[in-house]
């Protein structure tokens, strides 16, 4: 039955693109073609109801068998549903379904390519790519760590229905941060996934602008010095609330191909 679905192609396509970790990376023109079939993508084809796009409280994810995928939680707010579909050591691929005004707040993908298709609703995208070679700065607080030099490469409002946005190892906006405008949904295809033990944890930081701190006024920079922001890593955010709903669209079937 699963055959067929705009779910299995992407399953398949990303399994011809993402070879095993550690092996070579995909080419352009591989990426592309996921890009551009995750652009024809709708809500509905993921199991995403009208009904449900309306609901901006999120419930009508759940089921008696959701699990946290946050320890973390906020009293008030509403939760970020993730809604997997298939992981493998060499992909990932589900849903982030946010409610207005939600946050996941600033945060690294090493060593991974990331595909995002925003599936419906209107969100604030901002993400940076560090500055190579790296460019330190003591941050003269107590117990803080030293910051970071990172170059902005969006700051914008997307609205579905909008391209499929690619970001890379080094490139296209690696660190990103997501404010909802609206109830909205991303479909997200990560690889290689995250993965603590072969050193591709995800790591939260904070943006402080580039003149907030002295001594840096000769620093050689190619642009504005608005485009760029000291970043420095923090714990996950105590008010980051995310945790697992249920998929409902077309399952993945192994080893059609
Ligand atoms: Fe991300």
């Amino acid at each position: 039955m699963a055959k067929g679905s705009s779910v299995q192609t992407l399953y398949e396509l990303c399994k011809r693109t993402f070879l095993p970790s550690g092996a070579s990376p995909p080419s352009s023109h591989a990426i592309q073609m996921l890009s551009s079939l995750m652009d024809t993508i709708t809500p509905a084809e993921v199991g995403l109801k009208a009904e449900v796009l309306e609901d901006e409280r999120g419930h009508g994810f759940f089921g008696s068998t959701f699990s946290n995928y946050s320890s973390r939680t906020a009293g008030w707010a509403q939760p970020i549903n993730y809604l997997h579909i298939y992981e493998c050591d060499s992909f990932t691929i589900g849903i982030f379904c946010l409610p207005t005004s939600s946050v996941i707040p600033l945060h690294d993908h090493p060593g991974m390519t990331v595909l995002s298709k925003i599936l419906y609703g209107s969100l604030h995208v901002k993400s940076y790519d560090w500055v190579e070679p790296p460019y330190l700065a003591r941050n003269t607080e107590p117990f803080s760590s030293p910051m970071k030099l990172a170059k902005l490469q969006t700051d914008a409002v997307l609205m579905a229905p909008c391209q499929t946005r690619i970001l890379y190892p080094r490139t296209g906006g690696n660190l990103h941060c997501f404010t909802a405008v609206t109830p909205c949904a991303v479909l997200d295809v990560l690889a290689p996934p995250y993965d603590e033990a072969a050193g591709r944890s995800c790591t939260y930081y904070r943006d402080f602008p580039f003149c907030s701190f002295q001594g840096y006024e000769n620093l050689e920079i190619e642009e504005r010095e608005e485009e760029y922001a000291w970043l420095e890593a923090i714990d996950q955010p105590e008010n980051l609330y995310m945790r697992s709903g249920i998929y409902t669209g077309p399952p993945v079937q192994e080893n059609v191909i």
